[in-house]
């Protein structure tokens, strides 16, 4: 076991943990932090996601030991009263069907505009291509990728 200080949606936790506990763990079960989901756990579904230095990572691929000092922001994060650019086209939109995956969806997205705020067609597919939904939602999703797009650049 290893100490370590993260900094998770602007507050900072101490916690305990075997160096190559996922981080996916340390959010869900020990900081009570359940919007980030557990999809596959083999980086392919996307479930996972979280904002890494504003880039979007799968956290069940993320050990703990390399969070330390970063600065890491989950889907309850994104701002409290629903005021960011993808909440409001998700709401808008009304994506979800389960929801389950609509969190990983949210914060790939981010991680994007956090890296440009026009992104071309292609660094659009590259990126939500990669995030899977069983309910089969990819079409509100596409609305609501091209609705986010438009509100992060009013
Ligand atoms: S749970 Fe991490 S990629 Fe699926
Ligand atoms: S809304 Fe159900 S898995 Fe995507």
């Amino acid at each position: 076991m290893a100490a370590y200080q993260l900094s998770v949606n602007g507050k900072m936790y101490n916690v305990e943990a075997e160096p190559d506990t996922p981080l996916l763990w340390i959010l869900r079960e020990w900081l009570d932090l359940t919007g980030t989901k557990f999809g596959c756990g083999v980086n392919t579904c996307g479930a996972c996601n979280v904002l890494i230095d504003g880039r979007a990572l799968r956290s069940c691929q993320t050990p703990v030991r390399i969070c330390e000092g970063r600065s890491i922001t989950t889907i309850e994060g994104l701002s409290t009263d629903g005021s960011h650019p993808v909440q409001k086209a998700w709401e808008e939109m009304s994506v979800p069907q389960c929801g389950y995956c609509q969190p990983g969806q949210m914060i790939a997205l981010t991680g994007l505009l956090n890296q440009t705020k026009k992104p071309s067609k292609e660094q659009i597919a590259s990126v939500m291509s990669q995030q899977l939904c069983r309910c089969g939602t990819y079409h509100r999703i596409e609305q609501a990728v091209n609705r986010a797009i438009e509100l992060s650049n009013q």
